[in-house]
């Protein structure tokens, strides 16, 4: 199913109140958290699923057919709500994308919302609250920070320039990755969304994570693809199409990165 322009523009309008509503209670409900741990590994806080509630509802109150798929659902499992009816659009969302830096008190944290059609990206928000950054996009248009139009550039890896690594690698470093931080200044802001979004801005020339799960994913993959950077695994190949209604929350290792850093990056990546 193609959507037009206009119809992708009033769910981007829809998607940046929802950001805005969900960041504003992020930030309120900063100081007072109550943090529990789930999958053994992981923080997740009561502002998690406040925010959450409040994207879908809101959501919901525009496209009551639309689908979900959100981070936090039960027993360590995403929240899933098929599309009903003929539209089958899925809203992918991250309510706090950085929640151990939310938990300790760090305001590095983003709202992360995407919608998904025929398994491929077509809108992307990505609201950083605390330093009132609002990154957007659709399918076929401009990425934009604060409605000004933002582009990944093309500068080469150099050590002046910076690429965004995850914050965690599983049970073995990839063979690659020394090489990578010594040829470059390498970042972890503890959130992929907005490091995704810091590439479509050019402010870092890629980033390379591991265990990103979808929501950490979709908004930053239209954002980041319209600023002309591209995102693919770490053969090279496309993320998209992706069947979301069999999709369980496992991992999708990728990098997205300017076209120059791209092939210099995956050149050290396959050796
Ligand atoms: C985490 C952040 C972090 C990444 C982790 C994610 P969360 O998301 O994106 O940067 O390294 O893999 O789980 O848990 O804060 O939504
Ligand atoms: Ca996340
Ligand atoms: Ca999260």
């Amino acid at each position: 199913m193609d959507l037009q322009p206009v119809q992708l523009n009033a769910m981007l309008e829809t998607a940046v109140d929802a950001a805005r509503l969900a960041g504003r209670q992020a930030l309120d409900q900063m100081s007072l958290v109550e943090v529990s741990v789930k999958n053994g590994s992981e923080l997740v806080t009561e502002a998690d699923l406040a925010c959450q509630e409040i994207i879908v509802q809101r959501i919901k109150a525009d496209f009551p057919d639309h689908g979900f798929i959100a981070e936090e659902g039960e027993h360590g499992r995403p929240f899933k709500h098929p599309p009903q009816g003929d539209e089958p659009v899925w809203w992918v969302i991250d309510p706090i994308d950085g929640t151990n830096n939310f938990a300790h008190g760090m305001p590095v944290f983003a709202v992360s919302i995407g919608a998904v059609i025929g398994g491929s990206p077509v809108v992307g928000v990505i609201y950083d609250p605390a330093a009132d950054l609002m990154f957007t996009a659709t399918q076929g248009g401009r990425a934009l920070m604060n409605d000004r139009s933002i582009q990944a550039g093309d500068d080469p890896v150099s050590l002046f320039v910076s690429v965004g690594l995850d914050s965690h690698w599983g049970n073995a470093m990839p063979p690659w990755l020394p090489t990578i931080l010594a040829k470059t200044r390498f970042r972890n802001l503890g959130t992929t969304a907005l490091q995704m979004a810091y590439v479509a801005k050019g402010g870092m020339v890629a980033t390379i994570v591991c265990t990103p799960k979808l929501w950490d994913l979709a908004a930053g993959a239209v954002i980041a693809q319209a600023a002309g950077a591209l995102l693919t695994d770490w053969q090279g190949r496309p993320l998209w199409p992706m069947d979301l209604a069999g999709y369980d929350g496992c991992p999708i290792p990728c990098i997205v990165a300017n076209p120059t850093a791209h092939r210099q990056l995956l050149a050290i990546i396959r050796g």
